[in-house]
């Protein structure tokens, strides 16, 4: 008898069952809400989160999602995603990735062997897709989070068991906003990158076209998409930066998630003049001019440009994972 055949009986006799979604609405949606912010303790997920990175996603397919019963209640969920078609130009490149974009096990006795359950079944599903590797979590701009918080020892510990490893790791600042400021150090940059000609305003509504092609080409298609976003807004949520009719930089807040800071970029040519520090400050002011209290600077690598910031409230870690198949 193989092993897989072993676990089949076992998930049998323990009345797990593991099948695709069958059908998605709001009333799904918020059961597995629930379902999510009741096993990851580290997480706090929205119905605009969940919305944004399931039926909100380009990509999504309904068998993507891989819900799982014990004696016929919900237990667990896998949400998982492919690149079909956006960002256009990254759906080749992704071609035979697959992810695990969160996966979420109430508590309890058979909670490891749900979780291998799911795991085992997308697995399989991209398999037959020709896929060859599975990350958790990075599926960029359309994530709940980068990677798998640190702190959710259970689902690292389980991820290794079945053949995961850590690839890379990124942090989130979390800034309470009560204790925001701006320091004298950052508005004297201001006003010297000024006199040096330089002008920082808030893009407006006629820019965006010129602003979306602009960061497409010095970053990439998902920091395009995000920077579009931020123009839906009657006023749009993202500064720029110019000199003589030539655009420094960017950055956006409030696009994928209405806390979230970034996407941030300066053109390689003007870094480590300040320009970057300014542009944070912006849309951090802004941030607290429209009422938000805890401000997220999600998926980062770049540990002491935020560390300027006052009122770091609190830093979340995340390991991201891969699985070659
Ligand atoms: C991150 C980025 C926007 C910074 O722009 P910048 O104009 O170079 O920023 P600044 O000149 O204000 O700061 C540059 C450096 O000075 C450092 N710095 C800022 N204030 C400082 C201070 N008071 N004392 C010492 N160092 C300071 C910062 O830590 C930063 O270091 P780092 O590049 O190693 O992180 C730019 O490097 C960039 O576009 N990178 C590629 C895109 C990217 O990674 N964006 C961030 C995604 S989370």
């Amino acid at each position: 008898m193989s092993a897989d055949i072993q676990v089949m009986e076992v998930m049998t006799i323990m009345g797990i069952k593991v099948s695709p979604l069958e059908r998605i609405d709001s009333d799904v949606l918020t059961t597995l809400r629930e379902l999510m912010n009741a096993s990851l303790k580290h997480a706090f997920i929205t119905d605009h989160m969940l919305e944004r990175c399931t039926t909100g996603d380009p990509n999504f397919r309904r068998k993507d999602i891989l819900v799982a019963y014990e004696n016929d209640e919900l237990v667990g969920v896998l949400i998982g995603g492919i690149r079909r078609s956006a960002p256009p130009d990254m759906v080749s490149e992704h071609r035979s990735v697959g992810w695990v974009k969160a996966v979420a096990v109430r508590p309890g006795p058979h909670r490891a062997e749900i979780l291998g359950s799911l795991l085992r079944e997308f697995e399989g599903l991209m398999k037959e897709e020709d896929k060859n590797r599975l990350r958790a979590c990075d599926f960029a701009s359309w994530h709940f989070f980068p990677g798998i918080e640190v702190h959710h020892d259970f689902y690292i510990e389980e991820l290794m068991r079945h053949g995961f490893s850590k690839v890379s790791e990124c942090v989130d600042y979390e800034v309470d906003l009560l204790r925001f400021y701006i320091p004298q150090r950052i508005k004297r940059l201001e006003e010297r990158l000024m006199k040096e000609g330089l002008s920082f305003k808030r893009a407006s509504r006629g820019d965006e076209g010129r602003v979306a092609e602009w960061v497409k080409r010095k970053f990439s298609s998902f920091w395009a998409y995000e920077a579009k976003l931020s123009f839906s807004f009657k006023k749009p949520k993202i500064w720029v930066v110019e000199k003589d009719g030539r655009i420094l930089g960017f950055s956006v807040y409030g696009a994928l998630e209405p806390n979230w800071f970034g996407p941030i970029g300066v053109d390689p040519e003007a870094r480590a003049r300040g320009i970057g520090s300014v542009l944070l400050f912006k849309c951090l002011q802004d941030m607290r001019l429209e009422g938000t209290r805890i401000a997220v600077i999600p998926w980062t690598s770049h540990l002491f440009f935020y560390t300027q910031v006052p009122a770091i409230s609190a830093v979340k870690h995340y390991w991201i994972m891969e699985k070659k198949l």
